[in-house]
């Protein structure tokens, strides 16, 4: 790894207020905005944003199969994001009796009718042998003592087919080993500190590089441009944009917005999952959430009541294992009935020493918030926890904007539906982070230079940072899991008059205010669009899945004058 070192520069310019409004179905972000002015400007032929699974996987797999050369940039250090917070595993048919036709049932069935079959189709096929690669790049997964993998069981899998490491710290594991790789490859060029701000668009409509803001040691603000001949956005999810989430700081949609406002298309935002078992902090349940990992129910724990009654069987064959979106829908229902703050999980046969050895992570976690699992109930509810839609991309990764790829979470490959199945994220970064490898590599063949595309004024604006707590809250009370036309429109008024609240100075906080707006102006006008409930998305105003009007996708755009445009497009017809 090359770590690199931009010259200072500073020169973004103040955005002008942003003018928003909203009619019956649409949201109009019309603003001004003046793009910053790039300090410095380096020159590669794939720039990789992000360095979770996704990220690192792409840019590695592209230094170890070709001479183009590839420069990371991540907002936070190189191992931080949202992958190391992963618990539970990775998804793949890799044990006796198992198989990728399998794991296409789960996750078809969880997906609820919206999934893209032959992205599934690659996704389980393709998927153990980028785990047993994984391994082989030093992935150290858990194993039994004949040296088997260790696989478990998650909600809606019909087979142990889970691989972990560390027992609950397998995200950890797997961005240690491959950030080892990366550190050593004297091919991948690294900036850390550095959020994406916009994509800059050649005159042939291709994405011929970004525009970045450099947070280093005496380089607060400084602007760059990155000339690239291939733009890969793996930034993760957007967490954030709801008050408590599993996701960590950095989860603020910045791929995605950013893609919105070079005008690519974003798909099925409205399917945000909730992960059932967070941790309750009582009044600390703001930002990112403990989470109790649904490996913890896949070795046997149950869900109980204030009572004490264990309300999952008889809700679903599976019950407590049960796709989370069934299970998070029982448990606020039962909160409701209740009224009680959350539910609790009973884990205490497992005993100190399981405990320790399968959870060390969550164990350690929960001791250090007063909460003895071995002797005590955990006290749950959900949180925001993973994005299912995101760019929309083909099978290849490449987005609808020639040049622009799109990975992991922040993408949308059709492989999660309406409804993610457990521990298939992982998998998909990694999956198609060989896809957008090879396809890169093939396109590009030999380094050669970018094109020299002019960086003009993107769409967008930068609202001010102290609108993020209000628009976190609204999202959460009015677009969770449980959702109606009325709580919708008042989340998408409340979001136009928070966006009047004036412009920020142009700064990480600002842009990621910025940034989540934007993602969550997509989707309330995509929520507020899909009258029905399927997957992910429940309302209370249309509690019957409908397929005759609403089997397929949610496109969204933003146009040049700042409107919001989502299209409906049925299975079958793209
Ligand atoms: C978990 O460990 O429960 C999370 C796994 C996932 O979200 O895939």
């Amino acid at each position: 790894m090359t770590r690199f070192a931009p010259t200072r520069a500073a020169n973004a310019r103040e955005s002008a207020p942003i003018a928003t409004g909203t009619d019956a179905n649409r949201i109009t972000l019309a603003t001004r905005l003046a793009a910053p002015e790039p300090g410095w400007d380096v020159e590669t032929d794939v720039v990789v944003v992000g360095s979770g699974i996704a990220g690192l996987t792409t840019a590695l797999h592209i230094s170890r199969q070709s001479a183009l050369r590839v420069l990371l940039v991540t907002k936070d250090v190189i191992a931080a994001g949202s992958t190391r917070w992963a618990q539970g595993g990775i998804a793949a048919a890799l044990g006796a009796g198992d198989s990728p036709e399998e794991h296409f049932a789960d996750t078809m069935l969880a997906g609820a009718g919206v999934c893209d079959e032959t992205a599934v189709r690659a996704l389980v096929r393709e998927g153990p042998a980028a785990v047993r690669e994984l391994a082989q790049m030093g992935a150290r997964f858990d194993r039994s003592r004949d040296g088997q993998l260790s696989l478990t069981r998650e909600g809606g899998h019909r087979r142990d087919r889970i691989a972990h490491a560390g027992g609950d710290a397998t995200g950890a594991e797997i961005i240690r080993a491959l950030v080892t790789r990366v550190l050593d490859a004297t091919d991948v060029s690294v900036i850390e500190h550095a959020l994406v701000l916009d994509l800059i668009r050649a005159d042939d409509g291709s994405v011929a590089g970004l525009t970045l803001h450099v947070m280093g040691e005496g380089q607060r603000d400084g602007v760059g441009a990155v000339r690239a001949r291939a733009v890969v956005l793996a930034t993760g999810g957007f967490g954030q944009v709801y008050a408590s989430t599993t996701n960590p700081s950095v989860s603020t949609g910045d791929g995605v917005a950013a893609a919105l406002r070079a005008g690519a298309v974003v798909r099925d935002l409205e399917f945000v999952q909730f992960h059932p078992t967070v941790a309750w902090l009582g009044s600390r349940s703001r930002g990112q959430q403990p989470l109790v990992s649904e490996a913890v129910r896949g070795e046997g724990a149950f869900l109980v009541d204030d009572a004490g009654e264990r309300f999952m069987p008889g809700q679903h064959e599976l019950a407590d294992l049960a796709p989370r979106d069934v299970v998070a829908k029982a448990i606020l229902r039962r909160m409701f009935e209740t009224g009680a703050e959350h539910v609790w999980l009973d884990a205490r046969d497992f005993g100190a020493e399981k405990w320790r050895v399968r959870f060390p992570t969550i164990y350690e976690t929960l001791l250090s918030l007063g909460i003895d699992p071995v002797r005590e109930l955990i006290p749950v509810v959900p949180a925001c926890h993973h994005a299912s839609g995101g760019v929309r991309t083909d099978l290849l990764g490449e987005s609808s904007l020639r040049g622009l790829f799109g990975c992991g979470e922040t993408a949308c490959t059709g492989v999660h539906g309406a409804n993610r199945l457990a521990s298939n994220s992982l998998l998909e970064g990694l999956v198609f982070g060989h896809r957008i490898a090879e396809t890169i590599i093939a396109r590009l063949g030999e380094p050669a230079p970018p094109p020299r595309a002019p960086v003009v004024a993107a769409r967008g604006a930068l609202l001010d940072e102290s609108a993020r707590p209000e628009l976190q809250q609204l999202m959460s009370r009015d677009v969770g899991v449980l959702r109606d036309e009325k709580g919708l429109t008042l989340a998408a008024e409340s979001l136009t008059e928070l966006s009047r609240r004036g412009t920020g100075v142009p700064g990480t906080e600002t842009w990621e205010t910025t940034n989540l707006l934007s993602v969550a102006a997509a989707l309330v006008q995509a929520a507020r669009m899909r009258d029905e409930t399927r997957g992910t998305h429940w309302r209370d105003d249309h509690p019957e899945r409908d397929d005759e009007h609403w089997r397929g996708h949610l496109d969204t755009t933003l146009a040049a004058d700042g409107t919001l445009t989502t299209t409906y497009v049925a299975i079958g017809s793209s």
